[in-house]
């Protein structure tokens, strides 16, 4: 039975419309193209993971995070392009699918009934991001471990545990969404967030450390205790550094342990903690300096370096406090009226010592998903590409166009049209000219109710896309993607 989408109602804002669509999965389709070219050189495959299913027998899921995790391959070569769109297939999924109704527990969900129903377990959503290496497709999942998929035809293949001469992921291990591969060493440094004790401070983080080889295997693992239950999204690669900015929000344990509360609902903003920075060596994942600073909350980093003077420098997609878990929790409804300003923030710090250089704004407009070219991770920059919010930003609104800012503080904005909502910008760069490449975003066009691929050449966003593909469903907008050369 093919599953009908859910009707948006006049409360709604017009990227209800996507966000709430229950795709259809297809098949290496051809793309029609609506406008320019394709560029000859631009050859390998983007893919993209988000929640694609978020309202299942009339019950929307409680938050953002908790839709099922559903992957866009899009191929391109010889000036044409061709998209597969399947979800990953969970347990969870599976099971739901065959119960039609949502049974687990989530990041912000709890299913349906009696409180009995909330011992089933969490599902592991395999909706945040994917890590393209050169035998298969992870889907990653923060709260779990990566999915398998092939390359191809995006089928799900089972767990993959990473497993190399460094260990594996065992049971209780997970995987962050935000892995970081340095594209010089080819090595992929991660990390995963899991509870743990320590004597004298009890239940706390357990930040888990990874670094893997090219080919996505365990080659070392280290860990280090933060004290209470954080959240933690991503971290950076700062030269030889990792570096963690740990914000000031903590789970309380008792209502999460009865079921009282979803994780979401469990999380304290505490901006009396401060922000705790943990900088590890990435070659002995040793923790060399922690230093606590003024209380912010960020989901993103755009990168990280060490500079001449042997300093640190992150940029941030900052936040004042965890409004933005309210807002992200409100969009599955279609209607999200909390706001959570953010901006480009840019950190300094001396290691060493363990000071704090610098800390101020950027860009005082509403971004987020900030990142830099593939090849410049955990090094010096000068261009940084982000999702921004049209102005004037007053808020119920999805990010609705992407920009490019340079280290002399120029910012390119692409032309969006209103009620056209772009996910985040994805860099393919051009093997054949180092330094130029495209920007690769997916846009939800709501006049036609449709989603297109949109290309742009990575120093003309202002100039409008070089061409526009129309996919075959609407995609729900998603969170994270990757490109993979061909
Ligand atoms: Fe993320």
């Amino acid at each position: 039975m093919v599953p009908t989408s859910p009707p948006t109602t006049p409360t709604m804002r017009p990227w209800a419309k996507a966000i709430r669509h229950i795709p259809t999965e297809f098949q290496q389709q051809d793309l029609t193209i609506l406008s320019g070219d394709i560029p000859l050189g631009l050859q390998g495959t983007l893919y993209r993971n988000g929640p694609g299913r978020l309202v299942r027998n009339g019950q929307t899921m409680g938050h953002w995070f908790d839709g099922d995790g559903a992957i866009l391959g899009v191929k391109f070569a010889a000036g044409q392009a061709q998209a597969t769109y399947r979800f990953v297939q969970t347990t969870g999924y599976q099971a739901e699918t065959k119960a039609e109704r949502l049974l687990f527990n989530n990041y912000g969900t709890h299913p349906p009934g009696s409180w009995l129903q909330r011992l089933r377990g969490l599902k592991n959503s395999a909706n945040t991001s994917v890590m393209a290496l050169d035998d298969r497709l992870l889907a990653l999942w923060e709260g779990g471990q990566p999915h398998q998929l092939d390359l191809a035809d995006l089928a799900t293949q089972g767990f993959d545990d990473l497993a190399g001469s460094g260990g594996r992921l065992s049971n209780g291990n997970t995987y962050s969404a935000h892995y970081k591969q340095d594209a010089h060493t080819g090595e992929i440094f991660n990390f995963g967030m899991q509870v743990g004790y320590q004597p004298g401070q009890g239940l706390g983080g357990q930040i888990q450390l990874y670094r893997s080889n090219r080919a996505g295997r365990i080659q070392q693992q280290s860990h280090f205790f933060v004290r209470g239950i954080p959240l933690l999204h991503d971290f950076v690669l700062a030269g030889r550094y990792m570096v963690f900015c740990i914000p000031p929000v903590r789970v309380q344990p008792l209502p999460l342990v009865l079921h009282r509360q979803t994780f979401s609902e469990a999380m304290r903003w505490q901006p009396e903690r401060g922000t705790e920075i943990v900088i590890v060596d990435r070659d002995t994942l040793n923790v060399v300096q922690r230093i606590t600073t003024d209380p912010w909350f960020q989901w993103h980093f755009s990168n990280g370096c060490e500079l001449a003077d042997g300093s640190i420098m992150l940029e941030i997609a900052r936040y004042a406090d965890f409004a933005t878990n309210q807002f992200l929790k409100e969009v599955p409804t279609g209607h999200a009226p909390t706001i959570a300003r953010s901006g480009l923030w840019q950190l300094r710090i001396d290691p060493q010592r363990g000071k704090i250089l610098a800390n101020s704004p950027r860009l005082e407009r509403q971004c987020e998903f900030p990142s830099v070219a593939p090849e410049q991770v955990g090094q010096p920059w000068q261009t940084t590409y982000l999702s921004l919010q049209r102005q004037p930003f007053e808020g119920n609104e999805l990010l609705s166009t992407i920009g490019r800012l340079t280290s002399s503080g120029d910012l390119a904005i692409a032309p969006m049209p209103a009620q056209h909502y772009a996910v985040e910008p994805i860099y393919a760069p051009n093997p054949e000219q180092p330094g130029q490449g495209w920007i690769i975003t997916v846009v939800y066009n709501h006049p036609t109710a449709q989603s297109e691929v949109w290309i742009f050449a990575v120093d003309r966003l202002a100039d409008g896309p070089i061409a526009q593909l129309r996919l075959p469903d609407i995609i729900p907008p998603g969170f994270h993607g990757t490109w993979k050369a061909a």
